[in-house]
């Protein structure tokens, strides 16, 4: 396993993939954000790279679009010195009847040591893990887990807070269809936060509560309370349609604004996975105002990636 300067928990690693955080115990998640913190100096161009995965090759499958969590783990895996593939579905031979289980072979032919995987269907990245010999990172499957985003979230929030234990986090907006959500919720409750959940009954699942979470139909009512509030998009390419009467009616009721900010707490934290729509689930002036870690939250994304490839690395395929 890849030494790291100082000794984030005395547990040592044992997991090969990560596919989410459903899966990982509260020290795992710790020792993922701790080894992130050592990986920030090492994120920067110009700074000192740190080769935990020199002559490895990292591929990026994607079957999604993407920015940042694309380009995030590009560049994670080309700060820890390995080799990286960015495999994007479209104009490859899928559109030739090729499978996706055959394209993985023949990727991992090359020599692929861990698969950065997003796909539409929920459980893609668990399949890749009974026909490939590679690591297999979850990047986003459907509206399931999406877990390096919601490690970048944690991160930033115990990284401006200092804790997340006892913290009150929101998360508003389209539940049913977020996988950046169920992925929150996993990781925050089992660091020990109080998880609400908020937006119209229709786009808020009724089995989540099972999670251990609270559920509220009003942002108003709740919104003093926050300490941490997760804008998130609303996933019209996941619905089938007539979930809301409108996004303007939507805006009044679940925008942040400036004047539903003046009712929250002096320091809270505004953060949003992106992409995100100005005007739909926050206004201009929020999404750069002083409350939001929106670009923060991508920075720090480069240090949870590059933690979490050079771990799985350091297990070996
Ligand atoms: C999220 C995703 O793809 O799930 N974006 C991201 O990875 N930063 C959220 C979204 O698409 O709304």
């Amino acid at each position: 396993m890849a030494e790291h300067g100082v000794n984030p928990g005395s547990q040592a690693w044992t997991k090969k993939h990560l596919l989410g955080l459903e899966d990982l115990e509260g020290w795992e998640i710790e020792k993922i954000l701790d080894v992130a913190g050592e990986m920030m100096p090492f994120s920067r161009p110009g700074a000192p790279k740190k080769p935990d995965l020199a002559g490895k090759l990292v591929v990026n499958l994607f079957y999604e679009a993407s920015t940042r969590t694309r380009v995030s783990f590009g560049q994670a895996a080309r700060r820890l010195g390995a080799d990286v593939i960015d495999f994007a579905a479209s104009g490859s031979s899928l559109s030739k009847g090729e499978s996706f289980i055959d394209t993985a072979r023949n990727i991992e032919a090359l020599g692929m040591d861990l698969a950065v995987v997003r796909h539409s269907v929920p459980g893609t990245p668990h399949l890749l893990t009974h026909h490939l010999n590679a690591g297999i990172v979850n990047a986003g499957d459907g509206a399931h887990e999406h877990p390096t985003q919601a490690l970048l979230d944690i991160f930033t929030v115990r990284n401006r807070l200092g804790k997340i234990k006892g913290l009150t986090v929101g998360l508003v907006g389209d539940i049913a269809h977020s996988r950046v959500a169920r992925s929150n919720i996993q990781g925050f409750k089992k660091l020990g936060a109080r998880v609400i959940v908020c937006g119209p009954p229709t786009l808020i699942p009724r089995q989540v509560a099972e999670l251990g979470v609270e559920v509220s139909y009003s942002l108003d009512e709740v919104i003093g309370e926050l300490d941490v509030v997760n804008v998130l998009r609303i996933q019209f390419e996941r619905q089938t349609g007539g979930l809301f009467p409108s996004i303007r009616e939507y805006f009044r009721l679940f925008g942040m604004t400036k004047e539903r900010l003046r009712k929250s707490r002096p320091n809270l934290l505004l953060l949003a996975p992106g992409p995100i729509n100005r005007g739909v689930e926050l206004t201009p002036e929020v999404a750069d105002g002083p409350h939001s870690t929106i670009l923060d939250q991508v920075r720090n994304g480069l240090g949870v990636r590059m933690a979490v490839l050079s771990l799985l690395a350091g297990i070996g395929s």
